[in-house]
């Protein structure tokens, strides 16, 4: 038999996607606590386990997304808690996220030069893509970086236990944009950095938005031998 014979978690990582639209299916507290204590199982180094996990709703919800879709509008900008992209990107790397970016207007059939329908699109983070669970990470702002790439085990082992699930997810790093609103709402000292969002629930398979497909890069762009 094949060592490459697909196993669980080949599949599971091969269908799992960002998922912008979905089911207003509730998600049951207890399934929600389950999936984030499997998540938890990532490794750390020294166990330190970094980040943390809020799940705003209710009024809550509702009051930090329209503060947050208010900045947005009207421009505002803030310090971020943390450098995402290279500035300035590389060209090998604005082609991957010019890609990326096709794919999901593409499938929305917004064009390149339709800014109002690209900001409507972008604006629809900052509610969460309206997902029956919205959850705010962060992670205490002495941090360096190693903590950030073992909060990123434990957000991909948050993706693919939902998967596992039947649940869908999209981490929503538009959030970290106004890390001084997102901590105003939720009572969080200037010691927690606003790492991301995530939406997480049912999908919705018709909604245009979910056929956005991404590709990844050959093999040979990131692995190589020596020796
Ligand atoms: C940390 C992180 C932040 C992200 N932030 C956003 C975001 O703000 N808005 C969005 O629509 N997608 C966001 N995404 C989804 C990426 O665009 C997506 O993962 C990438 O294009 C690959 O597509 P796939 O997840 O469907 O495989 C984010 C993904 C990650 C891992």
């Amino acid at each position: 038999m094949s060592p490459f014979a697909p196993d669980s978690f080949s599949v599971l990582s091969a269908q799992r996607h960002s998922v912008r639209a979905y089911r207003q299916e509730p998600v049951h507290a207890h399934l929600l606590q389950q999936l984030l204590a499997t998540a938890r199982q990532a490794p750390s180094g020294a166990n330190l386990q970094p980040g943390s996990f809020v799940a705003v709703q209710g009024e809550a919800r509702t009051r930090l997304s329209a503060d947050l879709v208010a900045a947005f509008r009207a421009g505002q900008q803030e310090l971020e808690d943390y450098a995402y992209f290279p500035q300035p990107m590389p060209a090998l790397l604005r082609r991957r996220q010019v890609a990326a970016a096709r794919a999901l207007y593409g499938a929305l059939g917004i064009g390149r030069e339709d800014r109002a329908a690209r900001d409507a699109q972008f604006e629809r983070n900052f509610c969460f893509f309206e997902a029956p669970v919205a959850l705010v990470v962060t992670v205490r702002s002495d941090f360096g970086s190693g903590g950030y790439m073992d909060l990123g085990m434990t957000l991909y082992g948050l993706m693919l236990a939902a998967q596992s699930c039947g649940l869908a997810t999209c981490a929503i790093g538009a959030l970290a944009s106004y890390p001084g609103l997102v901590r105003r709402h939720l009572g969080l000292q200037e010691d927690s950095s606003i790492v991301c969002g995530m939406a997480l629930g049912y999908a919705d398979l018709q909604a245009p938005v979910n056929q956005t497909l991404t590709t990844r890069c050959e093999l040979e762009e990131y692995f190589r031998v020596v020796g």
